[in-house]
């Protein structure tokens, strides 16, 4: 018996194939462009996913015997708006979860409405890059295609719905969207009513485990598998990379460094930042999680790699980098805006501090460390909720960087481990398969089976002290500019 997983990711689509015994058979990706039409917006065109999944999957089950695959899951970016009318076309490209154009939406919703309605309604407050602000936005600027909509989903819905035919989401990726009514996993009527949006326009609502339905015979036909395959309804990406690094259950914490750079923290129980910093989500294994997440983590090394014309030499680049913790540039990394902690969409990339003897190592470095010192801000974030994060596991192509993975143990002064299968939401999204077709009980039984720690990275002490001193000066850079920024709009 086969599984596939497949991460729906923002700069491309991973697709792996995994046997009953959780063995990794076979990966294939597919890369799609992003589109930036103004700064601060951010969109995708849903077809391009659908294309990438077209060419992708028959070149994924080559070389087997494609009757033994039985089950589909995915791991999909969160938050992104995909509109369909009522004849099931795209009615605009997708507006994506680092998308800052609803600021003024979400100071409507954070302020008017208030965050403490919006909390009780939903756990969470507004931020620009969830799905709901991106509606009223939509209503108030788009007002004939809002109408248009038939049907709304978050990206990786638009795939299982392309595949099945169901209109399904997950709790994980529908926590989201400001519109699911988080503890009790129900929509919120609320905030449909402040959205202008009725349920029937929403997904049906389900476990990321459990199967929505069997693949449309053509659809199985076009991908070269069986028609009886099932898709379960899969996660938002985080919550997938968790399961694939086995962060389920209570109190483990996993560090994702990709395009956004994100602190998930695993919970049994239902619980709320009061000051709502971090976000308040369902987990895909049943359960609850806390999250921070930055808006521009490996995606400030791959813009500064760009900038500097290095191609695709991370390693290379970073092989010049021999002072840690002792860097006299600072970078602020909010190349989109910023999300967790400081909700920000004015906030902008900066390096401070240079000199005439700044290398470009240094600067190099300073973007490495700017990274690491704001995944901390949502780590103190955690703390300052009682809740410990000894250790933690990592993933995102940044966690392939050794130095990376270096800076970011000692900045946060915990080891950080990696696990044997690197593949965080494609991963966690065959986990998710295999649950929905029975091979396992329970997510959490899954991962004690199939997730093994390959590695650790280990914090030294005077490391750590070095930068505990460089991250509380990094922590006096973003307020001293914050009015800065938002005048500079
Ligand atoms: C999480 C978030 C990002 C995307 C990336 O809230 O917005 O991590 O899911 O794909």
């Amino acid at each position: 018996m086969m599984y596939i997983g497949i991460d729906l990711g923002t700069s491309a689509l991973k697709l792996l194939l995994v046997d009953d015994m959780g063995r990794v058979l076979n990966e294939v990706s597919r890369e799609y462009p992003i589109r930036f039409p103004r700064p601060g917006w951010s969109e995708q065109d849903p077809a391009d996913w659908w294309g990438a999944v077209l060419s992708g999957v028959p070149e994924l089950v080559k070389d087997v015997d494609a009757s033994g695959i039985r089950a589909v899951g995915l791991g999909g970016q969160m938050h992104g708006l995909v509109a369909l009318d009522g004849d099931d076309r795209i009615i605009r490209p997708a507006i994506l979860w680092n998308d800052g154009r609803t600021a003024g939406q979400v100071e409507y919703l954070n302020g008017t409405v208030g965050r403490g309605a919006l909390s009780e309604y939903t756990a969470n407050i507004a931020f620009a890059g969830f799905t709901a602000p991106k509606l009223m936005w939509m209503r108030e600027n788009e007002p004939e295609d809002f109408k248009r909509i038939a049907k709304i989903m978050l990206p990786k819905d638009y795939i299982v719905y392309k595949l099945t035919g169901v209109h399904a989401t997950d709790y994980s990726d529908a926590s989201g969207t400001l519109l699911l009514d988080v503890k009790n996993r129900r929509w919120s009527k609320e905030m449909l009513d402040i959205c202008g949006v009725s349920e029937e326009q929403l997904p049906t609502l389900y476990e990321s485990f459990r199967s929505v339905g069997t693949l449309k015979p053509d659809v199985a036909a076009a991908l070269g598998l069986p028609a009886d395959v099932t898709v379960c309804a899969g996660a938002g990406d985080n919550a997938a990379a968790a399961v694939g690094t086995g962060t389920v259950g209570d109190g483990g914490c996993n560090i994702s460094l990709g395009t956004s750079g994100t602190v998930f923290i695993a919970s049994d129980k239902f619980r709320v930042d009061p000051m709502n910093a971090i976000h308040s989500f369902a987990h895909a294994d049943g359960g609850y999680h806390l999250m921070g997440c930055m808006l521009s983590a490996a995606s400030c090394n791959r813009w500064w790699m760009d900038i500097l014309s290095a191609g695709g030499d991370f390693a290379g680049e970073q092989a010049g980098i021999s002072k840690l913790g002792r860097n006299h540039v600072f970078f602020l990394p909010y190349l989109m805006g910023e999300r967790s902690p400081i909700n920000d969409t004015n906030a902008r990339g900066t390096f401070t501090g240079l000199t005439m003897d700044t290398t470009r190592a240094d600067m190099t470095q300073a973007v490495l460390e700017g990274v690491a010192f704001a995944i901390r801000d949502s780590v103190e974030v955690a703390k300052s909720l009682g809740i410990a994060v000894p250790r933690s596991r990592l993933c995102g192509g940044g966690a392939k960087s050794p130095l990376w993975r270096e800076i970011l143990a000692n900045v946060l002064g915990i080891p950080l481990d990696m696990v044997a299968t690197e593949q965080g939401p494609g991963y966690g999204g065959a986990i998710l398969a295999m649950v929905s077709d029975g091979r396992y009980p329970s997510v959490s039984r899954a991962c004690e089976e199939l997730v093994t720690v390959s590695s650790t990275t280990w914090p030294e002490p005077e490391l750590t002290a070095l930068y505990e001193e460089r991250y509380t000066r990094f922590r006096r850079i973003y307020p001293a500019m914050r009015e800065l920024f938002s005048a500079l709009v």
